[in-house]
């Protein structure tokens, strides 16, 4: 019996499918660059102090460009701080996260760090206590060849070729009353826009990234958009959305829906941007750059003061533990951005080791994957091609924040090259198991290649220090192939890869 139909047709493409939908995000925040990716001491560290196995599983994750070195870190942050000698470095307090930053790891260690995982440095610069001249400045040792003071520095420091960084984003959720040098949208719209205009100067094919609201239930949301772009709208390419979702009193089915509220937010961002490029009689259109999403259980690190006194290095922060539930709304999210990536065309899981992180280490030992790295790792690896706007009938339910879900939802990839595709599902029923018959007749397939899915009968379910690999993906045996469709049975709370030929 069939529950729920996709329909895939060949001409329903909403964009190729883009690299950096697939980033993520490292942050100087908590253990994710110190006793996360930098580990001097750790046994499978290289010179430059980076742990290895870390890079291997990063690597595995697939994820493409870094957003670097923060979110609420930045606002704060001196880059030079971070170059030249370690043993020179200064010692800083960092307001954000209230703790010791030792500049042990900095744009040149990263950017390396980058090149050993093979993604693409995304950089962010200061506009909470900095401004025009400190982002030149990081602008010409990153990127400038040679023969000016601050090129030769970093030629000195150790690296002569330049870093070429084509994204970069002006300060971070400068809305937020929290925000080192949090501002007014009209404030902040007018130090992006001349911050902008003055990069361009460098290098008028730079990709710039405006902020956003730091989410959409902000009281400003909407307006801080508009505002912001109307002072800036010519300067930049892509406006910034950040959204955090975690189950709330129990209600796993509002949870499993969070999708929704993402594709609100896009459509009201991408709404914005039309209307000031519309008003401003622009013939240039401003992307979406979704650069921090991700599951984050925020309301219980607020209440467990985890953040405390003094100035620790390196303290646990942020460290959530992932659910297969968790994992499943992951996998959904991403298969939103996809969906909406012909505006959404760069993104960033925020974040990547540690701090809300698909990659968890320990101190001296193991690295692992949490439940939300195999959604993320296995549709980076299977998406290839374009991106197809599945037709889906299925059967909806209630949900107490979103109104009205659907049970099943999905998207496709499909790559005419080699007639290889890959349908991605989510199955949010939190009771039955639902079949689905997917029509893949105008993509000609007829073998699968893989399937593959993640659930458990316990739905909270997680991986730890113990039990490192308790939840995984496991091989969907009743998918099969016959007569142009595609049938598979999902679990309940489930997400479901299917690759055919
Ligand atoms: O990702 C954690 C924090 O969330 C980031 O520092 C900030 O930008 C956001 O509020």
């Amino acid at each position: 019996m069939t529950d729920a139909t996709v329909s895939l047709r060949r001409n329903a493409t909403v964009a190729p499918v883009r690299r950096r939908i697939f980033g993520s995000f490292v942050e100087h925040l908590g253990r994710c660059v110190y006793d996360g990716l930098y580990e001097p001491t750790h046994p499978t560290a290289n010179e430059d102090g980076f742990r290895m196995d870390v890079v291997e599983l990063v690597r595995e994750l697939g994820s493409s460009t870094i957003r670097y070195p923060g979110g609420n870190f930045v606002s704060g942050y001196r880059w030079e701080d971070g170059v030249g000698p370690r043993e020179n470095r200064p010692r800083r307090l960092d307001l954000a996260w209230h703790s010791l930053e030792t500049n042990e790891v900095g744009v040149d260690e990263f950017a390396r760090w980058c090149a050993l995982t093979g993604s693409e440095l995304m950089m962010a610069v200061n506009l909470g206590t900095r401004g025009v001249d400190a982002a030149l400045d990081l602008l010409e040792y990153t990127n400038h060849p040679s023969d000016t003071y601050l090129s030769d520095l970093r030629a000195k420091n150790g690296s002569p070729e330049p870093y070429d960084i084509r994204m970069w984003c002006l300060g971070n959720e400068m809305d937020g009353p929290w925000q080192v040098g949090h501002m007014s949208a009209h404030d902040y719209g007018k130090l992006a826009g001349r911050t902008a205009s003055a990069m361009k100067m460098v290098d008028p094919d730079l990709e710039l990234v405006v902020c956003g609201s730091s989410g959409s239930a902000m009281p400003t949301f909407g307006d801080w958009e508009r505002i912001v772009l109307e002072h800036s709208y010519e300067s930049v390419d892509f406006i910034s959305c950040h959204a955090y979702y975690q189950e709330r009193g129990g209600d796993l089915g509002s949870f499993l829906a969070s999708s929704l509220d993402m594709e609100y937010f896009i459509a009201t961002v991408v709404s914005t941007a039309d209307h000031v490029k519309h008003k401003l009689r622009s013939d240039k259109t401003v992307n979406l750059s979704f650069d921090e999403w991700n599951i984050w259980y925020l309301d219980e690190h607020r209440e467990s003061g985890e953040i405390k006194e003094g100035w620790p290095y390196a303290p646990r922060l942020l460290e959530d533990v992932y659910s297969v539930a968790d994992a499943v709304v992951l996998g959904n999210l991403l298969i939103t951005l996809l969906k909406n990536s012909d505006r959404v065309t760069s993104a960033s899981l925020a974040q990547l080791v540690n701090v809300i992180a698909p990659i968890m280490t320990e101190p001296g030992g193991d690295v692992w994957r949490q439940t939300t790295f195999y959604p993320f790792a296995t549709t980076s690896r299977l998406a290839q091609g374009v991106v197809l706007r599945p037709e889906i009938d299925s059967p909806t339910y209630t949900t107490k924040v979103h109104g009205e879900a659907a049970l099943v939802d999905s998207v496709a990839t499909f790559d005419a090259s080699d007639g290889t595709g890959a349908v991605f599902l989510v199955n949010r029923d939190t009771e039955q198991a639902r079949t689905v018959r997917i029509d893949v007749s105008e993509l000609g397939a007829t073998s699968i290649r893989e399937a593959l899915t993640l659930a458990d009968d316990d739905v909270y379910a997680k991986n730890t220090l113990q039990d490192q690999n308790r939840v995984t993906l496991h091989p969907n045996e009743t998918a099969s192939v016959s007569e142009g469709f595609v049938t598979v049975t999902l679990p309940p709370v489930s997400w479901t890869a299917v690759a055919f030929a």
